[in-house]
């Protein structure tokens, strides 16, 4: 595998400008497009930019599939039914096709990806018109194009996906918050991981244009970024101007009111990003640090970097500096060669840790990846026992930990509104969904809110003063 990243120059992305502008005055050009997202807010934020060149080619949004000319599937392939799904969506779109023959269908993401996918779709897939994989999207203007000039199907797939490209167009939906990515790739090679592979090496945005990005959207009323990357809290190694604190420091000097930030890894959790969230009142106060497992044992066959005490200690740290922070995490269970002593470590760690949230995943065998060739692979039923008893514990602290934030005060960022139309619904500084009765003119805007109670996922509350803060 190679470990160059490719930065492409801006002549390359004006060169695509150019190509854009042909296919919007190309006379079989799709009037209209509709993206499906698979996967994590790389992912989405990825369909954004995607959304952002096919409107510079001058088509429009279609609310369904069904209404679109042009179908794109941005895929994930992080868990076998991931792929599952993303494959069975593209099967379902051939149905589609039948009854409307001009329909072009184009497949993307991380799945396209994987070593031997892009043969696949030539050969299983022949009504898919268009495929590329996660390095290559900038290039979309030219690939429509040479689609619509041969009426051949284009699936033009990079061996690596490491580029590093800038000046894409975006189209962000929500007015009042952003996805902002700020690295891309991952060099972890965490055991069970497919990432690293269909998403290339760990390249971090220079800080410039990071900055200008996130100064234009504050310009525009942006009330909330989140920083986006498989690793943030790695930012600037591979560059050495400056580290992910100094990052944070400088965007919430550009004056935008909140900013948050995902995923971050516990081996690269510093004191100085510590100080970070204990004082920069624009820092949200959650943190999301995956831990997978609670057996060092398992960590170390994982290739993660840290022993539960470490990741302990880093929350302890943390907890001390800024104790009204909300901590999340990723858990893996039926690891190949867990035992029922080190699942019981997962659980200990589970207990003393008291995560505000988790994401719960069943070990899903990767091909390609280390941990799938491992010994001591799990019978279902072990493993579906284990996350039943993972989750309910976790269900347990979720109730206890909202329980206890009655009577504290919430900044909510206002979404939208709730299922109950009279009530209003955004997240909390902690990430917790906030439901609470209100004025829908407060959509965008961040509003104090005293919490009344909880439900099982999210908090009920009222507003303190209907004032921005
Ligand atoms: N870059 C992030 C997130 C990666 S994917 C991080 O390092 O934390 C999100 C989560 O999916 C991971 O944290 C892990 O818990 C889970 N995951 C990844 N690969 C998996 C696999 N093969 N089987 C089961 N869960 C997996
Ligand atoms: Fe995957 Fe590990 Fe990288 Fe996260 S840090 S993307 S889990 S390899
Ligand atoms: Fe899936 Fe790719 Fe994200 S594999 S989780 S969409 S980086």
């Amino acid at each position: 595998m190679s470990t160059a990243v490719t930065v492409i120059t801006r002549d390359q992305m004006r060169e695509q400008r150019d190509l854009a502008a042909k296919v919007r005055r190309h006379p079989a050009r799709p009037a209209s497009y509709h993206i499906v997202t698979l996967g994590c807010q790389m992912n989405v934020h990825d369909s954004e930019k995607l959304a952002g060149m096919l409107r510079d080619m001058g088509l429009s949004e279609a609310d369904t599939r069904g209404d679109a000319e042009l179908v794109l599937f941005n895929t994930c392939c992080i868990r076998e039914n991931a792929q599952r799904k993303a494959l069975g969506n593209i099967t379902w779109l051939k149905e589609l096709k039948k009854a409307k023959p001009g329909l072009l269908i184009g497949v993307c993401g991380c799945m396209m990806q994987q070593q031997g996918m892009a043969e696949r779709i030539l050969t299983q897939y022949p009504f898919v018109d268009l495929a590329f994989g996660t390095g290559d999207f900038y290039r979309l203007p030219e690939m429509l194009l040479r689609l619509l000039e041969s009426g051949a199907r284009v699936v033009d797939v990079g061996e690596d996906p490491s580029t590093l490209f800038e000046d894409v167009p975006v189209y962000r939906t929500a007015p009042h918050k952003a996805y902002v990515a700020i690295t891309h790739g991952c060099d972890n090679f965490c055991s069970y991981c497919i990432v690293p592979y269909v998403r290339g090496r760990e390249r971090s945005r220079q800080a410039a244009q990071i900055l200008k990005e996130v100064e234009a959207l504050a310009a525009s009323g942006v009330q909330e970024v989140t920083l986006l990357g498989q690793n943030v809290n790695s930012y600037g190694h591979d560059r050495g101007e400056m580290d992910f604190a100094r990052l944070l420091q400088l965007v919430s000097d550009t004056g935008i009111p909140r900013i948050r930030f995902m995923t971050s890894h516990p081996k690269d959790l510093s004191d100085a990003l510590i100080e970070q969230l204990a004082t920069n009142s624009r820092v949200c106060g959650h943190l999301h640090l995956p831990v997978q497992s609670g057996s060092d044992r398992i960590l170390g066959l994982m290739n993660r970097r840290y022993t539960a005490e470490k990741y302990l200690e880093r929350v302890r740290a943390l907890r001390k500096a800024a104790p009204h922070i909300g901590l999340t995490t990723d858990l893996i269970v039926a690891f190949p060669g867990e035992t029922e002593e080190d699942f019981r470590q997962t659980m200990d760690l589970v207990r003393d840790v008291r995560f505000d949230s988790a994401f719960t995943f069943v070990f899903s065998p990767r091909e390609g990846t280390k941990a799938a060739a491992m010994d001591g692979h799990l019978p279902k039923e072990v493993a579906t026992e284990r996350i039943e008893r993972l989750i309910a514990l976790q269900e347990g602290i979720t109730g206890e930990v909202l329980a206890s934030l009655a009577g504290t005060t919430q900044h909510v960022l206002v979404d939208g509104t709730a299922r109950r139309r009279e009530h209003l619904t955004g997240k909390g500084e902690r990430n917790i969904s906030v439901n609470f009765p209100g004025d829908p003119a407060l959509i965008g805007r961040i509003v104090p809110v005293t919490i009344t109670g909880a439900g099982s996922n999210t908090l009920r509350g009222r507003i303190m003063k209907e004032e921005t803060t």
